[in-house]
């Protein structure tokens, strides 16, 4: 029998603790909520109020209940009133001697049978654990931000918690509705672990001024799913917090250098730029604590009008190549009017590529996405062709042609030749250097990448890649583009990986890293970053779809580029590709997908 809990106490209502009170009194229990101060209390009494007032505001919660729930929390100021709870959970910010000495003084205060948690993010359990006379006692309950909506909790047991404390807590966080994972004591668990190196390179990514934050923040929203951008992440996080949960996974995670936090974190830090929780961090908000992203001096202007400036006009675009990325794209031009010419190698593969452009279309039809009038029109925009000398008077031409360099260098020296002055020269390249691409031609001033994503008719964002002799023209041409075809088009540098793949995959690479490691399996770290942090899907799930030998060639890519240690690809992921488990391709890849 799981030990009942009827009173739990909260240490620290910050953006952690306040959630959590919120969680416990939901779900019947009293809670005794601690700070340090009469005004901190206010300030977490506040952030419940607000909270629950939403929910009632959205019909998530009766009046009375809300009633209810704030009734169950006693608001104190000091540790001593923890003396009768049955469980205190701490959450205080994340320094070690902080946080020994309130577990030393919850091991004074509180009774001998009452079970003493941290909600730390990467420090030592263990470590916390010593300062208490019980540490057997001693347990991790990791909650995820914001705490009551966030499915997942990371027990975390150290090697001396006993059985039945993590019993205890496990059935606790079954009757909260939460979904636990329990893990053993290592730097960042599982979620912080995958993240924490994800959301420092995004900030290096800003600080170098690689891509603004608004434009790094949709590349990640809308090219993987996540339920928000890095930056913002960052911000609702906090940046003191998410300073100190990288400095103590960079020493006690084998100082992996992509744990050292970037220097403009500790300067934000520093200069009171917190994020949500002080109005401002990368966003500036309505006012401390608000969600409201307010526009400041960095908000970019994003009218049609601003957009067009500087535009060359685009009328009749070109597009080459026959494969998957090409075809979506001819039917996304032609959607949005464009005059399109598709130039492939033959009449053949003219003919497919205009069998499966009339096939997305139709479905379009049948879903009632589009009108039979406008499947008609956009079919009657395009001109097949099996010539490049047709794209002798077309403003754009987008090449998407096989991904070997030396194909498109040829190809794009061709279209040198071709295609009249002014004309705005496109690759969709995923990986290689468009100024490769560029220098192909006598006009590099005029190429530019335009990174669709599959399916292109589906997926909303293009990456913009700038090379160093790309003009302004060119640029403000393409952005002007990928707003008439009603995608959001980020603007980046000329980086293996541009935005998204630099972000992605070496999060991926490190969850195989994990596997490897045996600290936890397949299932959980999917669960967990699902669950804690909101991703549509798994790491494994996602490698399982975009291939694992794709995934290890993009890997291969960073790694030679950026010659980043901890960009170097698992072995185990090298090894499932020469073993040939390519992921659901192929029928095997870190799951069997026969059998399902
Ligand atoms: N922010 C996140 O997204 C997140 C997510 C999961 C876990 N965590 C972890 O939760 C913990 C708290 O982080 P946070 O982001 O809520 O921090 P925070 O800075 O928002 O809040 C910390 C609160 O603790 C209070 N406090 C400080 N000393 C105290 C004391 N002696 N007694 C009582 N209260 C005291 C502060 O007044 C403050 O209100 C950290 O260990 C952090 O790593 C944070």
């Amino acid at each position: 029998m799981a030990r009942e809990f009827t009173s739990v106490g909260v240490v620290g209502l910050g953006t952690m603790g306040a959630g959590i009170v919120e969680v416990f009194a939901r779900n019947g229990i009293d809670v005794t909520a601690v700070e340090i101060s009469a005004a901190a209390v206010e300030r977490g009494r506040a952030t419940l109020t607000g909270s629950t007032d939403r929910a009632v505001a959205k019909g998530k919660l009766a009046e009375a209940d809300r009633d209810a729930l704030l009734a169950r929390v006693d608001w104190q100021v000091g540790l001593d009133a923890l003396h009768s709870v049955d469980l205190v959970i701490e959450a205080v910010p994340e320094h070690l001697d902080l946080k020994q000495r309130i577990f030393a003084e919850l091991d004074r205060v509180c009774k001998p049978e009452a079970i003493l948690a941290t909600n730390t993010s990467s420090l030592s359990v263990t470590e916390i654990s010593v300062a208490t006379t019980r540490p057997n006692q001693v347990i991790g309950i990791h909650f995820f931000n914001p705490a009551p909506v966030m499915k997942l909790v990371e027990v975390v047991r150290t090697v001396v918690t006993s059985a039945d404390v993590v019993a205890d807590v496990e059935a606790l966080c079954e009757r909260l509705g939460k979904v636990d994972v329990t893990i053993s004591d290592r730097a960042g668990f599982i979620a912080n672990a995958l993240l924490f190196g994800y959301l420092n390179h995004a900030v290096s990514m800003f600080e170098s001024r690689y891509a603004t934050r608004e434009d790094i923040d949709a590349a990640m929203k809308l090219g993987c799913g996540l339920p928000m951008g890095p930056l913002a992440l960052m911000d609702l996080i906090g940046l003191d917090t998410a300073y100190e949960i990288l400095d103590t996974m960079y020493r006690r995670g084998g100082r992996d250098r992509r744990h050292a936090p970037v220097p403009l974190i500790k300067q934000m830090v520093t200069a009171g730029l917190l994020g949500r929780k002080s109005g401002r961090g990368f966003y500036t908000y309505e006012r401390p604590g608000s969600p409201v992203v307010v526009p400041d001096e960095h908000t970019p202007v994003t009218t049609g009008a601003a957009l067009a400036d500087g535009a060359r006009a685009i009328a009749k675009v070109g597009i080459v190549g026959s494969g998957t990325m090409a075809t979506g794209i001819i039917e996304v031009f032609a959607k949005a009017g464009y005059e399109v010419i598709s130039v492939t190698r033959g009449a053949e593969k003219s003919a497919k590529v205009c069998e499966a452009v009339k096939t997305s279309l139709n479905k379009g039809v049948v879903r009632g996405k589009l009108s039979e009038t406008d499947r008609d029109a956009a079919l009657g925009r395009v001109t097949w062709s099996a010539t490049l000398d047709h794209l002798a008077d077309v403003d754009l031409v987008v090449e998407a042609v096989v991904e070997e360099l030396s194909v498109k260098k040829a190809l794009f020296a061709s279209l040198d030749e071709i295609c009249k002055p002014g004309v705005v020269l496109a690759t969709t390249t995923s990986s290689l250097p468009v100024i490769d691409v560029a220098m192909a031609t006598q006009r590099p001033a005029d190429v530019i990448g335009l990174h669709f994503f599959n399916p292109a008719p589906i997926m909303p964002l293009v990456e913009i890649v700038q090379t160093i002799r790309t003009s302004a023209e060119t640029s403000a041409t393409a952005r002007a583009v990928c707003a008439a075809l009603g995608k959001t088009g980020v603007v980046c540098g000329d980086r293996s990986g541009f935005i998204v793949n630099a972000l992605l995959f070496p999060y991926l690479n490190d969850a195989v890293k994990m596997l490897e490691a045996s600290y936890s399996t397949a299932d959980d770290i999917d669960y967990a970053m699902k669950l804690g942090c909101g991703y549509p899907m798994g790491p494994f799930e996602l490698l399982d779809v975009v291939g694992l030998d794709v995934s290890l060639a993009i890997q291969r890519e960073l790694y030679l580029e950026l010659r980043e240690p901890g960009f170097a690809p698992a072995p185990l992921l090298e090894h499932l590709v020469t073993a040939g488990y390519l992921g659901r391709k192929s029928g095997r890849g870190f799951r069997d997908h026969t059998k399902r």
